[in-house]
């Protein structure tokens, strides 16, 4: 579950480069995920909490765009490798927030948004855009629903 799409893998690669040359350390958890993986995942966190809770931070089979190979969600060593909203305030997750534009990734759900996005704050979980699309995003501080104008 650790394959992109090229274009995404050759972005990401030379982003996690720039932040070990920085001194942060950022590896996958998981990126690209079949219909049947996503499946497994959301029905198992859908026996634990309930599809509708559930449906809040992971999706439904079909509708993750970890199924595309354009994200990954990532961690590091100072928050254990967990993907937990600490990693916001990690030194490794602010950096990543702040360069990940440059490299054509946007942190997809944001703290704040979660109305717009449908998902709770996700500050591990990275999605390529492209950098024009990315710096847009990132210097607006909005949502790619928003970029594509899916919100008003
Ligand atoms: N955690 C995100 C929303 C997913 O499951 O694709
Ligand atoms: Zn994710």
């Amino acid at each position: 579950m650790r394959y992109m799409r090229s274009v995404a893998a050759e972005y990401f690669h030379a982003m996690i480069e720039a932040a070990a040359l920085e001194g942060h350390e950022i590896g996958i958890r998981t990126a690209y995920r079949s219909y049947a993986q996503q499946r497994d995942i959301f029905n198992g966190f859908a026996a634990r909490d309930g599809a509708e809770a559930a449906n809040k931070y992971s999706a439904r089979p079909g509708q993750s765009e970890h199924q595309t190979g354009l994200c990954a969600d990532v961690s590091s060593p100072s928050v254990n490798y967990q993907m937990t909203t600490q990693y916001g305030d990690a030194p490794e997750g602010k950096w990543l927030a702040e360069h990940a534009h440059l490299y054509g990734f946007i942190i997809r759900f944001p703290l704040g948004k979660e109305d717009i996005t449908g998902y709770q704050y996700e500050p591990w979980h990275v999605r390529f855009v492209g950098t024009e699309a990315a710096a847009v995003i990132y210097e607006k501080g909005i949502t790619l629903e928003e970029y594509l104008g899916a919100v008003d």
